[in-house]
């Protein structure tokens, strides 16, 4: 493995080691200060869905892609977001903008393709072209079709801006929107990416699953540290220990510290002189629908996306970021297999589960859901939807 050097100083590292020989130590976790109820109607209130979508994903930056999937100039990317299909475009300057991915002219899906290079999208039903900025180009027989302001019939576009090496966009064309992701991050979880450096990784691998699952039960899945033994046990249970987090909150969003099994190699010596980074996973919770999940050797990026218009659907998507582009077959067999234990990982234990209890929560009879205070970073995720839907002008 080549490990990538923890960004922290040493009193920081030994704090962390401290924390995890703590916690096995004494059986203990990082604690709420108490149970959470939570309506299980979260999973599939179709008005609840409708507010997300509305007063949160469209006022929030959320992840759309990373920049190394469009590199180029032309470069094109279509992305499913919780309200509009938007087409990403890496404009010639090498910004990138992001445009609804509907024809003006009838409402046509303009661009049908998910990735490529073009110079000029042009509409499939009756060819109209729009160029890579948005602007109407050219209406086909344009005689005859009659008088219309052309400058007022470019796409719809959304607000996007690059930082930490991912493209970041507001779900929403409404145009009073801005965009600031330094802002939505707040300082303390901007300086912790900016120290990852993780505009200096690429993106390996991206996995899109489409699953009838509220986006709320997958990202609680990937919040919780507590399932591991119970759900895991066949895959990575033997590898990471179960309920030991040591949590932070961020402002709205939160970093978990885990510990892999093995830590217990080191657990006699002194925290301060142990090389704790490659005994630890940390994972940054960006809310509201994103996990940065940082292993000694590369990164592994979650994020869940509302299905549009529906309370149960979510277009999960997965991604492993790595520091030097994979070349040689060997450096491509080492992070496809990677990839392969990740996917049996999801798709033969957390999706089963996850479907399961999905199902299980649209039965009639149900009491509130419980979180104990050992789901600590689960319990900031609900508080903090809450506050937001309170209170949409703050956002927690
Ligand atoms: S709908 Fe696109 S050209 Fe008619
Ligand atoms: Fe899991």
């Amino acid at each position: 493995m080549v490990f990538t050097e923890l960004p922290y100083d040493a009193a920081q590292k030994a704090g962390f080691a401290r924390a995890m020989f703590d916690h096995i130590e004494n059986r203990t976790t990082d604690l709420a200060d108490e149970v959470l109820e939570v309506d299980p109607r979260v999973y599939s209130d179709p008005e609840l869905a409708r507010r997300e979508r509305a007063e949160i994903f469209g006022h929030v930056p959320i992840l759309a892609a990373h920049g190394s999937e469009l590199p180029n100039p032309q470069d094109f990317l279509t992305v499913r977001l919780p309200n509009n299909e938007v087409v990403l475009v890496r404009q010639p300057d090498g910004e990138i903008r992001g445009f609804v991915n509907v024809c003006r002219h009838r409402g046509a899906r303009l661009v049908m393709d998910d990735a490529g290079s073009r110079r000029f999208f042009s509409c499939g039903y009756h060819g109209w072209t729009f160029a890579g900025d948005g602007k109407l180009r050219a209406i086909a027989q344009e005689q005859t079709f009659g008088s219309v302001d052309k400058s007022c019939l470019n796409l719809l576009e959304v607000p996007v801006e690059q930082r930490h090496g991912f493209v970041w966009v507001v779900d929403s064309a409404a145009g009073d929107v801005k965009i600031d992701v330094a802002e939505w991050l707040g300082p303390e979880l901007d300086d912790a990416l900016t120290a990852f450096e993780l505009d200096a990784y690429t993106c390996y691998t991206t996995g899109n699953f489409d699953e009838d699952i509220n986006w709320k039960v997958l990202m609680d899945a990937f919040l919780d540290g507590y399932h591991i033994t119970a759900t895991h046990a066949n895959t990575v249970a033997p590898y990471f220990y179960n309920n030991v987090q040591d949590w932070r909150q961020m402002g709205r969003h939160g970093r978990v510290v885990s510990a892999r099994k093995s830590i217990d190699k080191v657990r006699d010596r002194d925290p301060s002189e142990v090389d704790i980074n490659r005994h630890i996973t940390i994972a940054h919770f960006i809310m509201p629908n994103m996990s940065i999940l940082r292993q000694p050797d590369h990164l592994e990026v979650l994020n869940f996306v509302p299905a549009p218009g529906k309370a149960v659907g979510t277009r999960m998507q997965m991604r492993i970021l790595i520091r030097e582009p994979a070349v040689t077959d060997e450096q491509k067999a080492r992070w496809d297999k990677n990839w392969n234990i990740l996917m049996a990982v999801l798709r033969d234990e957390d999706l089963v589960v996850n479907r399961a209890l999905q199902q299980a929560v649209s039965n009639t009879d149900l009491r509130p859901l419980l979180f104990g205070r050992n789901e600590v970073a689960n319990q900031h995720f609900h508080h903090w939807l809450r506050r937001a839907l309170d209170d949409p002008r703050h956002w927690g």
